[in-house]
């Protein structure tokens, strides 16, 4: 049992986000989310908020729209959602967000909690987009820069995409990545590049939890 942080980015595999907050409570996990504004397009956020699961930048800012201003004192979600998790689950996770952890942007809630991380805990990334999305030259070179932080060393820049997923699986304890599937995506286009399966999305939690807890 942990408390697994979900955090949803702007993927359509974000209508998946309701189903993987079930499977990971059934799995014993206390579960909050975080979520970016554009993932919010894609899953119904009321009944999460209704359960006082859910953060949003409007969570992290909130009245600013309408002038409000912070009071010393004022909650700080990202730091706040940093303490209590144990893990830092992204699923999914966009080209975008992706993106913004390997060169540190933190410009919503979601990734200031990245930026605030304690990079003892493990995080677990289940990337999604469009094929090409995936195969383009930024993606591996963001993941190769996460695992470099994560303490995985040099991973070569010449692997084949799963090669490089496992490579990073097999060298960092902390950082675990459950590679995208190949299906029809809902653009239209089949090929790689769908989040993994939600059961498989919690076993690589359910895997890492058991690995830092035996460490
Ligand atoms: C219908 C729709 C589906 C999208 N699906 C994906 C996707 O699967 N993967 C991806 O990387 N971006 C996808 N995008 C683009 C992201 O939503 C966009 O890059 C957005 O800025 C991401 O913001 P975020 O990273 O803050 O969540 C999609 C956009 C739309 C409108």
């Amino acid at each position: 049992m942990a408390n697994v942080l979900l955090g949803a980015t702007g993927s359509v595999a974000a209508v998946r986000v309701p189903q993987l907050v079930e499977a990971l409570a059934a799995s014993g996990h206390a579960v909050k989310v975080v979520s970016t504004a554009a993932a919010l397009y894609f899953f119904d956020p009321a009944p999460l908020r209704a359960a006082g699961q859910l953060t949003t930048d409007d969570d992290e800012w909130p009245g600013r729209a309408d002038g409000a201003r912070y009071a010393r004192g004022d909650a700080v979600p990202h730091i706040e959602l940093r303490k209590w998790a144990d893990l830092f689950l992204i699923a999914p996770l966009d080209a975008n967000t992706l993106a913004k952890l390997a060169v540190g942007l933190c410009d919503n809630c979601l990734t200031c909690v990245w930026r605030a991380w304690d990079t003892a805990r493990p995080v677990v990334l289940a990337p999604a987009m469009n094929t090409l999305m995936w195969q383009n030259a930024f993606t591996k070179r963001h993941l190769r820069s996460l695992a470099a932080d994560a303490g995985a060393g040099h991973i070569p820049g010449h692997l084949a995409d799963d090669a490089l997923v496992q490579q990073i699986n097999d060298r960092s304890s902390t950082l675990r990545i459950v590679g995208p599937i190949t299906k029809a995506l809902a653009c239209g286009d089949t090929g790689i590049g769908a989040m993994a399966e939600v059961p498989d999305v919690v076993a690589a939690v359910q895997s890492v939890l058991a690995r830092a807890q035996a460490a």
